[in-house]
Parts: structure tokens; C-alpha cells; sequence
């Protein structure tokens, strides 16, 4: 089974994703890291040298490239994806037919001050680092939420909690 972790920047994704895989004792993939081994440079250089729209389709290719590889495989996989990648179509429905989806959320706040200075997240719009987290939570939110099957808020909420609020729901959702 595959678990995808969706969510903003700075929503936990990736340190949640690595101990949800290692408590799961299962091997965890993030879809920017898979990006960047393909690319061969790092995702603000594509941004840079080729655009966001270069950068998406590499991002869809990729995590369709992932799903095919593991169509027939049965192990326990987490999946951490870029933040705009459930914004595909096509990378939704691959999402609900061939696993469980957990959205991590956040205040903006939290957001903003988890991602502030980082370099390596570039800009996705001409406004501010601020009203462009507001401007896109608004218009991912929807997005994020017809994609979940569950939803941890990470606001005030440490990784390792995070983490056992997932087991848990993965625990439950068995036994249906
Ligand atoms: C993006 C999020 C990033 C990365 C790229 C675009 C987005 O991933 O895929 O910079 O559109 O929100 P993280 O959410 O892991 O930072």
C-alpha cells in the first residue's frame, strides 16, 4: 500500500514522511528529491533555467514513473509529494487508485515562519513570501481536501504525534 503525504510547503511533509516510514519500518520517497535526481540540479535551478512548467511536467513524469514501478508491489511505501503536485489531474486519480492520502495542514503563520529564507523553495508568484501562501492555500485547500483521506492539522502538533495520529488512523482504517 502506498501512504501519500500532501500538503504546503513547510507543512511537515517530509520530516513527518521519513518517521511515518520509518515507524512503518517501510521505505519512504519524496517526489522533489526523485525530481532533482532526475534533473540532475536542484529544484530552484530548474525554476530558474526552465520555469515552473518544465518543472510540473518532470513532477508529473516522475510520480507516474514511481506509480508504474510499484503497481504490482505490495509493500508498504510513504510518499511524500511537492506541494503542488495533487494540482494534476492525473496525479490525483493515480493517488486515489493506488493508495491512502493524508493531508498535512497549517496556519499560514506557521507556514510562512517554517519556510522563511529558504532558498530552495522558489517563488510561485510575484507577491510576497506571505500573500503568496495565502493566495494559494486558498486556491490549494479545496484541492488538497477532495485528495484526502485523512487530515492532521500540523499547526501546533510535533512530528512524532503527527506520526502516531496517522498509525493510528492507518490501524483503524484496516479494520473497515
Ligand atoms: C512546490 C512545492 C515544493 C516543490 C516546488 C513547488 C509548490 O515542494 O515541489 O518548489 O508548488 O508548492 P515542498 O512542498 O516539499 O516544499
Amino acid at each position: 500500500m502506498i501512504i501519500f503525504l500532501i500538503g504546503f510547503r513547510g507543512s511537515g511533509k517530509s520530516t513527518i514522511g521519513k518517521r511515518l516510514a520509518d515507524w512503518l519500518q517501510s521505505p519512504w520517497i519524496d517526489s522533489d528529491d526523485e525530481v532533482e535526481r532526475r534533473a540532475g540540479c536542484a529544484i530552484a535551478e530548474i525554476f530558474a533555467t526552465q520555469g515552473e512548467e518544465a518543472f510540473r511536467d518532470l513532477e508529473r513524469q516522475v510520480i507516474e514513473e514511481l506509480l508504474a514501478a510499484r503497481r504490482t508491489d505490495r509493500e508498504m511505501v510513504v510518499i511524500s509529494l511537492g506541494g503542488g503536485a495533487v494540482l494534476d489531474e492525473r496525479t490525483r486519480r493515480l493517488i486515489s487508485e493506488q493508495g491512502r492520502c493524508v493531508w498535512l495542514r497549517a496556519s499560514p503563520e506557521v507556514l510562512a515562519a517554517r519556510t522563511v529564507g529558504d532558498a530552495s523553495r522558489p517563488p510561485l508568484t510575484q507577491l510576497t513570501r506571505d500573500e503568496e501562501i495565502r493566495e494559494l492555500l486558498a486556491r490549494r485547500e479545496p484541492v488538497y481536501a477532495e485528495c484526502a483521506d485523512c487530515e492532521i492539522d500540523t499547526t501546533t502538533l510535533p512530528p512524532d504525534q503527527a506520526v502516531e495520529r496517522i498509525a493510528d488512523w492507518l490501524a483503524g482504517a484496516d479494520k473497515n
